[in-house]
């Protein structure tokens, strides 16, 4: 199966998760695209979306489904999301399309969260994929040498703006054995904005190439 097919089945299947009357948390990237074109299939059951990018706000409101602010919709059923990688306990790294924060406020607001992968996702230990860190721009420096003494190696997103005007530091080289514990240390230093590690909130449901895992 090609990684394209993979991701269309996995947005499919989340789309079966989706309650009538509902107000949807929607994610970021290209297996998201999947499940907005799902979504936009069955519009007129749902109340609207919950976005965590400029990207996937225009593509759902090219199909007329309203987008409506997260602190107006309170707490979510459901929030469908992509991932960079996803080990065997459902945590993951997140971020390569710099949405992380936005996606991690989401997730947490969600009762449950609809992880939507292609095979190729599927690791044992988190940590190939370079770990996206949002910064505040002047704390780059500061963040990156704190990396360091971590163990990685921080690579600024050069060029790359988030939608809350900050940068993005992709961490090279990182065996991530216990990614609770560094998504906690991280949190701390002074100008993170967020970890693109979802370890301590991950994903509830996993679906890769549209199967449920484990399911
Ligand atoms: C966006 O910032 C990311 O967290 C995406 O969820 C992740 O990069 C997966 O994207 P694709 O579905 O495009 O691979």
């Amino acid at each position: 199966m090609s990684q394209d097919e993979g991701k269309r089945r996995s947005g499919d299947k989340a789309a079966e998760y989706v309650t009538d009357g509902s107000i949807v948390g929607v994610g970021t990237g290209s297996t998201v695209a999947f499940f907005i074109a799902a979504l936009g299939r069955m519009k007129d059951r749902i109340e609207g979306a919950v976005s965590s990018s400029e990207r996937s706000s225009a593509l759902l409101k090219e199909l007329g489904i309203p987008v409506l602010d997260l602190n107006a919709a309170g707490m979510l059923a459901l929030y469908v999301d992509g991932a960079d990688e996803c080990d065997p306990q459902g945590r993951l790294i997140k971020g390569g399309g710099a949405a992380l924060t936005r996606e991690k406020i989401i997730a947490e607001a969600s009762e449950k969260f609809v992880c939507i992968i292609d095979a190729s996702k599927q690791v044992p230990v988190l940590g190939k994929f370079p770990v996206p860190i949002e910064v505040i721009p002047m704390a780059r420096s500061l963040v990156a040498r704190a990396i360091v003494r971590l163990g990685g190696q921080p690579v600024w997103r050069d060029g790359v703006v988030t939608d809350n005007g900050n940068w993005i530091l992709d961490v090279h080289n990182w065996q991530v054995t216990d990614p609770v514990g560094l998504e906690r240390e991280l949190n701390q230093v002074p100008g993170v904005v967020s970890v693109g590690l979802f370890a301590r909130r991950g994903a509830d449901v996993v679906v890769v190439d549209g199967v449920v895992r484990g399911g």
